[in-house]
């Protein structure tokens, strides 16, 4: 079928992450305003959360409420379909921004000229690095006095492992911010700073051509040239399927806040950046252009409204076309199911689709029947394998607040783990639960859940962890043995996964020392 295969084709689903402030959502607005999905500036809601409001988390949901209308934001540019899948900004809920990283086909990672590569981006682009996904940099506000491009550029592939290629180059910056020359169309972009629609472009393919120096300056033009010749001494030509292969990555510069750079980004995105990709399943691959439908759930959003328990499934089609009101398997509860308002995310707007194709992601209204990685299929046996979780950072037991309200409890806390809010693991030993969070508001959020969603209390009681490691061995006996030392601390994780929950980092590596056929894995998928 053509139809499925080119519009499969056309699309392009990614993700735009940063550390917070870079500016994602500056420039997340600048391309709706460029794909005509928004008209004014100002129109996306920011669901950045300030660091400051840590405290009044309430807030913060609310944010994330609004984040739902924004968390998919499709828009037509140029005969392609874009689909830019939003992250949260808050660190505390950085495994649903790794969770989105698993139904993007790419990644554009914003860097502030100022500030360089932060702890944040260090984080996501592991992500990237682990699953290959393409990564194109743009290194925003440069109309602020910022790094020298040569050493941010080794500071990326330094601190983000990963080769660079400059695809445009900065003239000056801050207030003598002139422009780019944009290597990847051979145009000379120049900056004026008061306008804020496009950019001013002169294709320009000799930069020896004297006309430089009309534009920009003697010294400029100099400068310019020797950077440009230094760049093409420096770094390999660039190589489009490198940059699949997620082995390279173009960058780009500009200012998102004054619009500056983000079409030419966007022009060469559309060009370079992939259409959906195979996913790797348990069973095999699976390749989009297939007819049959397939998908999973990255993502699951509550509805933070108490008498309205429902949330939205997020759904990427891996591959085929979706029909509403079609039978698909859920092949967890291997049972068939109908779907009769599955909704697509058009710009800012939810509505209800008859039709999506892989590489779309739809919302499906859930009362309960999904959990992070299900996968639907149109009747096949098959399982999309989930985002690894990473082991937490913060460890508290939770115990029943509510004598009377045990099963509430419990039942609360397995849906919360199904959607992803936090981890849980339980201690072999005592057969406590213990919760494991990337921040401190995660564990608020799952008591004023608990509470509002199912009417039982909680309370957390301290415990000193450092790590929680999954373990494997070949030498079973070691093993045995191991789990026996260390049996005040062994856990299971939800999947029943043994986990060692290391008190300390010393007293990780001593275990690590003494024995040496155990080993320790950081993310739950080795
Ligand atoms: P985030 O989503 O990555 O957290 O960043 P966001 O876009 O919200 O941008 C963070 C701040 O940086 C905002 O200022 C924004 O206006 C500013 N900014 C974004 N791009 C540029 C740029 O190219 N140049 C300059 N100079 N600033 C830029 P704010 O004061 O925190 O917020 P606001 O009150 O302006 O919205």
């Amino acid at each position: 079928m053509s139809d499925l295969n080119q519009e499969i084709k056309r699309r392009r689903t990614f993700a735009i992450v940063s550390h917070p402030d870079a500016g994602k959502t500056t420039l997340t607005e600048k391309l709706l305003l460029f794909g005509g999905a928004i008209h004014v500036a100002g129109a996306v809601k920011s669901n950045k959360i300030k660091k400051t409001a840590t405290s009044d988390w309430m807030e913060i949901e609310k944010q994330r409420g609004i984040s739902v209308a924004t968390s998919v934001m499709a828009f037509d540019y140029s005969d392609h379909k874009i689909n830019i899948l939003d992250t949260p900004g808050h660190q505390d809920f950085a495994e649903d921004t790794f969770r989105t990283l698993t139904a993007v086909d790419s990644v554009i990672i914003v860097i502030d000229t100022a500030k360089g590569v932060e702890a944040q981006t260090r984080k996501l682009m592991e992500v990237c690095r682990m699953r290959k996904t393409p990564v194109i940099v743009f290194i925003n506000k440069m109309d602020r006095d910022g790094k020298d491009p040569f050493d941010l550029l080794d500071e990326i592939e330094e601190e983000l492992k990963i080769n660079v290629r400059p695809l445009s180059w900065p003239i000056d910056m801050g207030q003598r911010f002139k422009g780019v020359y944009n290597i990847f169309e051979e145009k000379l972009d120049l900056y004026t700073p008061s306008k804020q629609l496009v950019t001013e472009s002169i294709a320009f393919k000799d930069i020896y051509n004297p006309e430089l120096e009309n534009h920009i300056g003697a010294p400029l033009a100099k400068k310019l040239r020797e950077d440009i010749e230094l760049i093409e001494g420096v770094y390999p030509e660039f190589d489009v399927n490198t940059y699949l292969q997620g082995d390279i990555a173009p960058v780009f510069f500009g200012s998102a806040l004054n619009n500056f750079g983000v079409k030419e980004l966007l022009d060469c995105f559309i060009q370079i950046a992939p259409s959906p990709r195979p996913v790797q399943a348990m069973e095999r691959v699976v390749v989009p252009e297939e007819e049959n439908f397939t998908g999973f759930i990255f993502k699951i959003h509550a509805n933070m409204d108490p008498n309205h328990r429902s949330c939205i499934a997020f759904v990427k089609i891996c591959s085929g076309r979706f029909e509403r009101n079609a039978n698909y398997k859920h092949v967890r509860y291997n049972k068939m199911m109908r779907f009769s308002s599955p909704t697509a995310f058009m710009a800012q707007k939810k509505e209800t689709v008859d039709e999506a194709f892989a590489g779309d992601i739809i919302g499906l209204p859930d009362t309960g029947n999904f959990k992070i990685g299900d996968t639907l299929t149109a009747g096949e046996e098959l399982h999309f394998k989930g985002l690894p979780s990473f082991s937490p950072e913060m460890f508290k037991y939770i115990e029943n607040a509510d004598p009377m309200k045990a099963k509430q409890l419990n039942k609360g806390i397995e849906q919360l783990m199904d959607e992803g809010v936090a981890q849980l693991f339980t201690n072999q030993f005592n057969g406590r639960k213990i919760i494991g969070t990337v921040g401190q508001l995660q564990f608020e959020v799952i008591q004023y859940r608990l509470l509002h969603e199912y009417g039982a209390q909680c309370k957390w009681d301290p415990i000193s962890l450092y790590k929680a490691c999954w373990i494997e061995s070949d030498n079973a006996a070691m093993l045995e043995n191991f789990k026996k030392r260390k049996s005040q601390y062994m856990a299971l994780d939800k999947e029943g996964r043994d986990v060692y929950l290391a008190d300390s980092s010393y007293v990780l590596t001593m275990a690590q020392q003494d024995f040496p056929d155990i080993k320790f894995h950081f993310t739950s998928e080795f």
